[in-house]
């Protein structure tokens, strides 16, 4: 992502001050605002309040959290049940994005691999980088990869924009550059071809309105933004070519949790013959879970996110609703495989199911 021509990445250690940094997404597209990490309830205050948000992230931030707790507690650096116990506070921060606690487990297992206390740090340090750059390969191969589903659609529909529909933010701001939904439109946009995007505003917190529109505006790639309940519509008259999502957690049998309405967007898609692709790094794989429906953990978070509006302020002011309504925030749902047409992965496309999720990543089962 570039701000005034200079590459921008929601989470850096800033090396010369040995300080993690973020953007603090809660104030975007408005303001940039820079947050400095600097202890581990900072690192979960961060996560749970979403001023970093999007799977990827959520893991690149946990696993900066694991240093920043050694850094800042350097007596305790031998002591491996308080390592523990500090980690699996960050790893708990939000529920349902499994990068989180894989990024977290990564980080603490190389630790606990160094034997000299005084090294841990910088082992953590360096872990953390390691899993923010990987992340940063993984989005460039799924850009690739998504980027000849596109092309196959410019050589179907001659002569006009491919449009696809996107749910939420799963672009750079989701994870450290290209995003995941947003690689192989970026991908295909830098390569010349003709794309369009529609963006689901994303209902409560406006991900889609306020962050993906932000990141396409600023590389230029046309878009319009919609209302959440305007995809059917749009896709009944032909106007969506293809939709590709991001995902918080996949399990190894093709079940997809993201962001609440993503199910619903599935369902009308399939409905309309349209292809609903899921893309993720392998990361986001849950290999331990065979029904998402019942077992993926869904987040459910404040309803004063429902009931009150956020604004340029990001202050709660605008109440929508009757005072006394109550709310229900249900951040998450989960796309049964079977409308899944398939997965983007840093591996390649392969079906939404145990077989091929197997073939692509053997080692993993
Ligand atoms: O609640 P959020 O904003 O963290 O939810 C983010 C999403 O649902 C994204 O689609 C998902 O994390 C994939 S990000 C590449």
């Amino acid at each position: 992502m570039k701000e005034k021509g200079k590459l921008v990445r929601p989470i850096w250690l800033d090396a010369a001050a040995d300080i993690v940094k973020v953007i603090d997404q809660r104030k975007l597209p408005h303001d940039l605002v820079i947050m400095e990490l600097k202890s581990v309830d900072q690192v979960i205050d961060a996560i749970r309040e979403m001023v970093v948000r999007g799977a990827p992230l959520i893991g690149v931030t946990g696993a900066y959290g694991v240093f920043v707790g050694l850094k800042t507690n350097t007596e305790k650096a031998s002591d491996d049940s308080w390592i523990t116990g500090e980690s699996k506070k960050i790893a708990a921060a939000r529920p349902t994005a499994v990068n989180l606690s894989w990024a977290v487990e990564k980080t603490v297992a190389a630790v606990m691999a160094e034997k000299d206390p005084a090294r841990r740090v910088d082992v953590a340090r360096r872990t953390a980088c390691e899993i923010a750059e990987e992340e940063v390969e993984n989005s460039r191969r799924i850009g690739q990869h998504g980027l000849t589903l596109i092309e196959d659609l410019v050589r179907k529909n001659p002569g006009r924009p491919v449009n696809i529909l996107t749910h939420c933010n799963a672009g750079s701001l989701a994870c450290v550059e290209f995003g995941t939904a947003t690689a192989p439109i970026y991908a295909a946009f830098e390569n010349g071809l003709p794309v369009h995007v529609w963006v689901d505003e994303t209902r409560p917190l406006n991900q889609g309105a306020r962050l993906t529109a932000w990141e396409l505006g600023k590389a230029g790639v046309p878009h319009t933004v919609i209302t959440d309940n305007a995809g059917g519509h749009i896709m009944q008259h032909g106007q969506v070519d293809m939709v590709i999502v991001g995902t918080d957690r996949t399990t190894y049998t093709g079940d997809v949790a993201n962001k609440i309405g993503t199910y619903l967007k599935a369902l009308a898609a399939v409905d309309n013959g349209i292809p609903f692709y899921v893309a993720l790094p392998s990361s986001t794989f849950d290999w331990t879970i065979r029904d998402g429906v019942s077992d993926i953990p869904i987040e459910e978070r404040d309803p004063d996110e429902v009931r009150y509006m956020p604004g340029v302020t990001h202050s709660r002011e605008t109440l929508l609703v009757p005072e006394d309504s109550p709310a229900a925030n249900f951040a998450f749902d989960v796309t049964p495989a079977r409308l899944v047409t398939g997965f983007i992965t840093e591996r390649g496309v392969c079906g939404a199911n145990e077989d091929d999720i197997r073939r692509l990543f053997p080692e993993k089962i």
